[in-house]
């Protein structure tokens, strides 16, 4: 590997498979059970409420049942270890990686484990239920707080804090992900165009594999460890 201070580091469904989680694009295109119109869009959700938190309520429920594995655990070692810049930016709305111990983190399609008022706009942790009546603990409004997740036609989070660190990068690498979602899809792009090597580690080649400069075949289980190893290796 030739000589790299800054990393990003950019994680899709793929890096929680192992842990039980299931990812999205399933052969029959349904993401468990549902078209993705009826559970990741604002229109979806202003259609039928109650089919949406029953969705994220079950798998808000489900983290309670699966742990990180190797591949989380190898990242939270880098990210706790690297003297250079590293950021972890995830697709993913669990919260493996940072019950691994990643610090340097983004979660840019936001989190299962958060909720957001409707009526006052504020954010805040949530680790029940939600359902249709929650009540907001920053307003008391009932019933107006909704997943804290970026639904398909809204905006990501913290995209300058990514953009930034993509520009000033040494090193991308994308583990995980389809590479079917934009933004995140374009990241290899902009990494690339501004002189970053990049590396996939995917089962199988993404939609964008071409773009990558090396791409890894394998489970991120095994995979991301190996990476990691390499890097920290000189240190
Ligand atoms: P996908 O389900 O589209 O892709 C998962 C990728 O992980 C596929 O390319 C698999 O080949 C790969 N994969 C599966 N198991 C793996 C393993 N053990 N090791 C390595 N790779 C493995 O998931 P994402 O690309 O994350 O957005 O999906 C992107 C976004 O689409 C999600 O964040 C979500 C969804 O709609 C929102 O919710 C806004």
């Amino acid at each position: 590997m030739p000589e790299v201070r800054n990393i990003v580091v950019l994680t899709g469904a793929g890096i929680s498979a192992e842990s039980g989680l299931a990812t999205f694009r399933a052969e029959d295109g349904l993401w468990e059970g549902h078209r993705v119109e009826e559970v990741a869009t604002p229109a979806g959700f202003a259609a039928d409420p109650g089919l949406v938190h029953a969705f994220y309520d079950a798998r808000r429920a489900r983290l309670g049942e699966v742990v990180p594995n190797a591949a989380h655990e190898a990242l939270a070692r880098l990210d706790a270890t690297w003297p250079g810049e590293l950021l972890i930016v995830t697709q993913n709305v669990d919260d493996l990686h940072e019950r691994a111990g990643a610090k340097r983190l983004v979660h840019m399609h936001g989190k299962l484990l958060r909720g957001w008022c409707l009526a006052c706009d504020g954010r805040f942790g949530w680790a029940a239920p939600m359902g249709e009546e929650a009540v907001c603990p920053a307003c008391d409004a009932a019933g107006a707080v909704r997943p804290d997740i970026v639904w398909f036609g809204e905006m990501p989070y913290e995209m300058e804090r990514i953009e930034t660190a993509l520009r000033s990068c040494d090193l991308f690498v994308s583990i995980g992900t389809s590479g079917a979602v934009y933004p995140a899809a374009g990241y290899v792009q902009t990494a690339k165009y501004c002189g970053a090597r990049t590396v996939e580690i995917n089962l199988a080649p993404s939609l964008g594999s071409v773009m990558f400069d090396e791409v890894r075949i394998g489970r991120a289980g095994v995979e991301v460890p190996r990476l990691v190893g390499e890097l920290l290796a000189p240190l």
